[in-house]
């Protein structure tokens, strides 16, 4: 039993089937991968384990328990946590406002924004702020305006302000799109160092077949809304099935 199962997922945008028989199961405290070309459903199929898509049919427990018709908000106290394409930090405040904006959030169970101009009375908050940012190495750039960092240095600071929520599942989507090769790099050695070093499974949604084969225990190669293969990596690495998946597409 995994901590993620999901089962037998469906779903339609009108005539058009994103997902279908979708069975998939992600063990405790290993990296999953999900993989397979422009619109094969794996945007859809994250959307539907974090409260943003319903699925037509099936069903997606995690820890036993079901995520449908539950909000995204509900879905993340239960200890799912999601990483963006883009990331969604706050470029007019520093490293540390924006590490302070989730503390509130958990403390609070609310973002208070306005609450940062009173963060000097709060030792405790700061202390697990300043905890995290030396975490994940970034404790020198603290001061720093978010606006005007590199993207990897942006997605370090959003997966270490998704971090100090503690999730027990942490969803990545195309963690590494549009980055340069040193960014993708230093996104690739957080993401080891929190699986080392964390309780935490990872689900990762990626492209880029260099993140997907230095970070995943399993693969899972969706096409056409369906789960073609699952498999280990180094089973994956060219299979007939995944070659003709990704046909027409350059890699
Ligand atoms: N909100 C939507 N309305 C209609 N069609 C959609 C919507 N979201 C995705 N699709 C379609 O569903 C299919 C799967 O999309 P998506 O999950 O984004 O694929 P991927 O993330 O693998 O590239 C695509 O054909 C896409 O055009
Ligand atoms: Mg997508």
């Amino acid at each position: 039993m995994g901590i993620l199962e999901i089962k037998d997922v469906g779903k339609r945008f009108g005539g058009l089937k994103a997902l279908s028989d979708v069975n998939l199961s992600v063990q405790e405290n290993t990296c999953h991968a999900i993989i397979g070309p422009n619109g094969a459903g794996k945007s859809t199929l994250l959307n539907c384990l974090v409260g943003k898509l319903i699925p037509d049919t099936g069903s997606v427990m995690f820890q036993g328990q079901s995520v449908l018709g539950r909000s995204p908000h509900e879905i993340n106290q239960m200890g799912i946590s999601r990483v963006f394409q883009t990331p969604e930090i706050f470029g007019d405040l520093t490293v540390f406002e924006n590490m302070m904006i989730p503390l509130f959030a958990k403390r609070d169970g609310a973002y208070r924004l306005h609450a940062i101009e009173s963060v000097s009375n709060e030792r405790t908050l700061i202390e697990e702020a300043e905890k995290m940012l030396e975490e994940v190495n970034m404790l020198d750039k603290r001061h720093m305006h978010s606006a005007s960092m590199s993207r990897g240095d942006k997605r370090r600071l959003e997966m270490a302000m998704c971090l100090v929520q503690e999730p027990k599942l942490l969803l990545l989507d195309e963690p590494t799109a549009g980055m340069a090769r040193a960014d993708t790099n230093n996104t690739i050695d957080l993401l080891k160092q929190i699986k080392d070093e964390r309780d935490i499974t990872i689900a990762i949604i990626e492209h880029d077949m260099h993140v997907v084969f230095s970070l995943a225990d399993r693969i899972t190669v969706l096409a056409q809304g369906t789960p073609l293969v699952e498999d280990a990596p180094e089973n994956i690495k060219g299979h007939p099935k995944v070659q003709e998946a990704y046909l027409g597409e350059a890699h």
